[in-house]
């Protein structure tokens, strides 16, 4: 395999803790928020968080630490990081499937932000006395359903999105970054002391972290851990070989991707601290699915003492958690586009943008004028949820792990990561060719039906 590149000149991050930032805002999105919860209710609580921890270990960050020394050590896009696999490689391929399933990623992500963001001014302006819904279901039908406001909403948090990108890595996505994660850390604690300190709420507590033992005899529930291990991190679709690739030599990556896991795994769990609390005070229950932030919460919201701030409060959470993981979706095809066409930052970025506002549009005429439309017994946006995040993600995390496990020399992955001569890099490696290649077939076998 040819050496990489080391002349190809590109802006890189100011500071470390600006790079750990950036990476940790695109690990925490509306995965850790709204997905976190509904999987843990629905898979038993406490034992599906032991199984995630086992999945963070086993295949979240020994992935992470590839896919972040993959990107720095290529210096590149991910189309030229794979394309270093040598020629005739199929792996190659690859690349191009990560610049078009972040984009498609990105897609649906923003149709729900743009929920997000709609919800966010609704308690804004509730603060101000307009008055918020009586009917928090009825509400939430009535809007997706409708064909032109979630479509506006989308447009403008791609907007949004976009002028950050647009901004560049260290104006636009550093800053932004540096900026907005410590305001989220402070939300989302602000919001687990008011979830605690209501009456009733430690039963919430107690289901978020008690196990259900008997669960652990379900395989479903490992898979469901892995499922969200992927997408909570963002393994798989090239954000963190891009992110990699504007880190320089002199940044150790092990401890990096140590915080970043760390980090995520707490905020999911805060955030799980926050809302099982609140759902459980008001003799609700919790196994809601996705809906659990649009109906039940707000359901919560207009009970509870106080409840349009905290709503206020829990939508900026989850908007500004979006974003920050928009951008690192979005920076994937800029990053490739810029240095293949030769465009400036700007145009790439509008170009992407627009093509992508376009993708979302069925994901979200999904819930209203084209509700009839089924992919396998799916609306729209579940089944390119379920398509990219359950088949899409693991198999990216399959060619990373092949690419560095099998076809980098040992040496050159270990000192890739900096981890040569150490006695991590035996077990990083012996993780990275067997254990996690049969775990992810293992998942991808499960979410096609086969096993
Ligand atoms: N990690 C993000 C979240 O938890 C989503 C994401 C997926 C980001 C894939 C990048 C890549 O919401």
């Amino acid at each position: 395999m040819p050496s990489a590149p080391e002349t190809r000149s590109r802006e890189q991050w100011a500071t470390r803790t600006g790079f750990i930032l950036a990476t940790l805002g695109s690990a925490i999105g509306l995965g850790n928020i709204w997905r976190f919860s509904y999987v843990a209710g629905e898979n038993g609580g406490g034992a599906f968080l032991i199984a995630y921890c086992g999945a963070l270990v086993l295949i979240g960050l020994p992935l992470l630490l590839a896919e972040l020394a993959l990107g720095r050590r290529a210096q590149g896009d991910v189309v030229q990081t794979f394309a270093d696999a040598g020629p005739r490689n199929p792996l190659g391929i690859y690349g191009y499937v990560a610049v078009v399933g972040a984009g498609l990623i990105l897609s649906y992500y923003s149709v729900v932000a743009g929920w997000v963001l709609r919800y966010f001014f609704e308690y804004l302006f509730a603060l101000f006395g307009a008055p918020t819904g009586a009917d928090p279901a009825g509400q939430f039908v009535s809007f997706i359903g409708d064909p032109w406001q979630p479509l506006a909403w989308h447009f403008v948090f791609l907007v949004g999105t976009f002028a950050i990108v647009a901004g560049g890595v260290r104006r636009g996505i550093e800053k932004l970054n540096r900026l907005l994660l410590p305001l989220l850390g402070l939300m989302v604690i602000g919001l687990v002391a008011r979830g605690m300190t209501l009456p009733g709420g430690m039963d919430g507590a107690r289901f978020l972290l008690a196990p259900d033992w008997r669960m652990l005899g379900e395989p479903s529930v490992y898979l469901a851990a892995l499922g969200q291990a992927f997408f909570s991190i963002g393994l798989g679709m090239g954000v963190l070989v891009t992110y990699g690739s504007y880190l320089g030599r002199a940044h150790r990556l092990p401890t990096a991707a140590l915080a970043i896991v760390a980090g995520d795994a707490a905020f999911a769990i805060c955030a799980g601290l926050a809302i099982f609390p609140a759902v459980f005070a008001f003799g609700l229950v919790p196994e809601q699915g996705p809906l659990l932030a649009f109906i039940t919460l707000p359901h919560v919201f207009a009970t509870m003492p106080g409840g349009a701030l905290t709503g206020l409060v829990f939508f900026a959470l989850l908007f500004g958690a979006a974003l920050t993981s928009a951008i690192s979706l979005l920076e994937v095809p800029v990053a490739y586009v810029t240095r293949r066409f030769g465009l400036s930052r700007l145009r790439a970025a509008t170009t992407i943008a627009l093509l992508i506002f376009a993708l979302g549009v069925p994901s979200s005429l999904g819930f209203g004028p084209l509700a009839h439309i089924e992919i396998l017994g799916r609306g729209i946006l579940d089944a390119v949820d379920q398509s990219v995040s359950s088949v899409a993600l693991p198999l990216g995390g399959l060619v990373v792990a092949i690419m560095v496990g099998w076809v980098l020399p040992g040496d050159s992955a270990a000192e890739a990561a900096d981890l040569k001569g150490g006695y991590l890099s035996p077990i990083w490696l012996g993780l990275l060719r067997y254990i996690v290649p049969l775990l992810i077939l293992a998942i991808l076998l499960s979410n096609i039906g086969l096993i």
